[in-house]
């Protein structure tokens, strides 16, 4: 097992990175417990895959155990799921100083964290994250909430877990769609701010794919680290935590122009989104032709969406895409704020992106359709 810290004073908690920890979990999470009893948030799908194992690790330290099972799916991640999570807390009694847990993906985990947050003005939480999207990214920082008609994520707090268990043997679970869209983060974090982690990514990606577990532990624990680190130095994105969006300003506006459903999973428009960062900084003239193409080429080697020829079904023209970007972003005298890089390993924060180049950007990206 792995262990990285995040060290945020009192809020200071452990990632623990593993195969085979929701087996173990009823020893992990014993020693926050000032009674032998937790609640368990997940979904149908998941507690189908993984609830009894978990409740017999709970039982087999006779913790008693409370389970939910949501819908799955981003359609639970609102007012009306988020409503019933509460008041099935407070009717399993949960109190101040007991602990929920979270298990499952990304909607779970940002949910349940966020029901957490308000339960009693604050309850523990631990997150049992079962997708690499959430092992790499959404368990770890605190990060909370659901979405409404308005947006994602415009309700939430920030609420740290008490303790992160990532069970590596969970994402063999996962479908060879799902696994690449959450590798679509790890490449993130190399493309961000460790280029020999994206050089060894190059060489070890398609082992990690195929399921090699040494591989995969060390991608989540590589990809912890870095989330871990910029977290605690910015913890409620002052200033470095915004670098944790690379690729995403594309990526928003893409799931929004295919309706945030199955033409395009969340962690391929943060790989589409990368590509077209490097792209634009190449194009700004921050970085050579050899960045934006190693990024294109690995995720083309990876079998993974890089093109908006990609993406199946109709996309909008440039104008619109440009239209729903500025929708999230503050837009002064036509600059748009993007997270762009020098070199692979080399992002930063872009406050005066021109909006031509990037309209010329996404009119050529729409040609080669
Ligand atoms: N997922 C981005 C962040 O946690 O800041």
């Amino acid at each position: 097992m792995n262990i990285v810290p995040v060290k945020l004073g009192a809020r200071s908690y452990e990632v623990r990175i593993g195969e085979g920890l929701i087996d173990r979990a009823g020893a992990e999470i014993a020693p926050l417990l000032r009674r032998k009893r937790v609640a368990v948030v997940t979904d149908e799908t998941v507690a189908a895959l993984h609830l009894p194992r978990l409740e017999a690790a709970l039982a087999a330290e006779g913790i008693a155990v409370q389970a939910l099972a949501l819908p799955p799916g981003e359609g639970t991640k609102g007012w009306a799921q988020f409503a019933r999570c509460v008041e099935w807390l407070l009717e399993a009694k949960v109190e101040r100083k007991d602990v929920v847990v979270a298990l499952g993906g990304g909607v779970i985990g940002d949910l349940v964290g966020f029901a957490a947050a308000v339960l009693r003005r604050g309850v523990r939480f631990v997150q049992i994250p079962t997708t690499l999207l959430a092992q790499v990214d959404s368990s770890v920082g605190g990060k909370t909430g659901i979405n409404t008609a308005q947006g994602k994520n415009l309700v939430g707090a920030f609420h740290q877990p008490s303790l992160v268990l990532a069970d590596i043997g969970a994402l063999g679970t996962l479908t060879a769609r799902d696994f690449l869209a959450g590798y679509g983060e790890v490449v993130k974090y190399g493309l961000l701010g460790d280029p020999l982690f994206f050089e060894w990514l190059e060489v070890e990606g398609p082992a990690l794919a195929a399921g090699d577990v040494q591989a995969r532990l060390k991608a989540v624990t590589r990809s912890v680290e870095m989330k871990a680190g910029i977290v605690e130095r910015d913890e409620t994105e002052e200033g470095e935590r915004a670098l944790l969006n690379l690729g995403h300003t594309f990526c928003h506006a893409l799931e929004k122009a295919t309706g945030f459903g199955d033409r395009l999973l969340h962690g391929e428009g943060v790989a589409v989104g990368c590509a077209l960062a490097f792209e634009l900084s190449q194009r700004l003239g921050l970085c050579a032709q050899e960045a934006p193409s190693r990024v294109r080429a690995h995720l083309r080697a990876m079998g993974m969406k890089v093109d908006l020829a990609d993406i199946p079904g109709d996309l909008p023209g440039a104008e619109a895409l440009m239209a729903l970007m500025a929708q999230d972003k503050k837009v002064v005298d036509g600059k748009l704020r993007f997270i762009l890089a020098r070199g692979i390993g080399q992002a930063f924060v872009a406050d005066d992106v021109p909006g031509d180049v990037v309209t010329a950007l996404l009119r050529d990206a729409l040609a080669s359709r």
